[in-house]
């Protein structure tokens, strides 16, 4: 294709294109002027005036930025995740009506084998933890919902720790069977009473 006729690179204006020609010719080249349509303007002129908006209120004014948003919206799962945990923490009398039995207590003296033995030593008698089987107690009340929250939380300052992230919920509920078992057994050769007596 021959470049030097410029007739051959002549717009061909077409009749109903006709108002659209500019007056202008640049070495032959014209244009026609196609308005951009209504809808397409509008939609420009808006996102100006939102990026205006935008850049003044995260800019120049305390906007969030993203690590604010992700800071608020970490501290709302954290806030569920407590909520959810308290829940889950706290003592269902039902739960442990389930397994204050015969069955369950002797569950419970396994995760007691497993766990607590080296502190509260064989059957409870105490060493490093206190005697269960005594009607003396320091954090607990000898209840089963005051065992339930010892275990389950811990008493972290005087060597007891939690164990809510170590057993399952049931094996808690079981310990807390066996331990409730244990009371005023008075095992012999046991640690001395530590703590207030409860009498139930
Ligand atoms: C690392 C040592 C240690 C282990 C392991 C341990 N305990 Fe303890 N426990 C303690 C100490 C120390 C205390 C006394 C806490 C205090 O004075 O605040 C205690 C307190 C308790 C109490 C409350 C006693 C009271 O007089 O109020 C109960 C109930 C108890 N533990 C049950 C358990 C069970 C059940 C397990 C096993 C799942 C367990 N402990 C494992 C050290 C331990």
């Amino acid at each position: 294709m021959s470049h030097s006729n410029k007739d051959d690179n002549k717009l061909e204006v077409l009749p109903d294109e006709k108002h659209l020609l500019l007056d202008h010719d640049y070495d032959g080249i014209q244009e026609l002027n196609h308005p951009l349509p209504n809808w397409w303007n509008v939609i420009f002129y808006i996102s100006v005036f939102f990026g205006f908006g935008y850049f003044i209120y995260y800019q120049i004014m305390s906007g969030p930025t993203l690590r604010d948003e992700f800071k608020n919206d970490y501290a709302k799962v954290v806030a569920a995740q407590d909520e959810f945990k308290k829940l889950n923490s706290a003592f269902k009398e039902e739960k442990y009506l389930a397994v204050a039995n015969d069955d369950g207590i002797k569950k419970g003296a396994e995760v007691f084998v497993n766990n607590c033995l080296p502190c509260h030593a064989e059957g409870g008698k105490g060493d490093i933890g206190p005697n269960l089987t005594d009607a003396h107690w320091l954090v607990a009340k000898g209840t089963p919902e005051t065992i339930y929250n010892v275990v389950f939380n811990g008493s972290e300052a005087n060597g007891m720790p939690p164990w809510n992230e170590v057993l399952s919920s049931e094996e808690i509920y079981h310990s807390v069977a066996y331990v409730m078992s244990l009371k005023n057994t008075n095992v012999k050769g046991g640690k001395e009473p530590q703590g207030e007596k409860v009498e139930n």
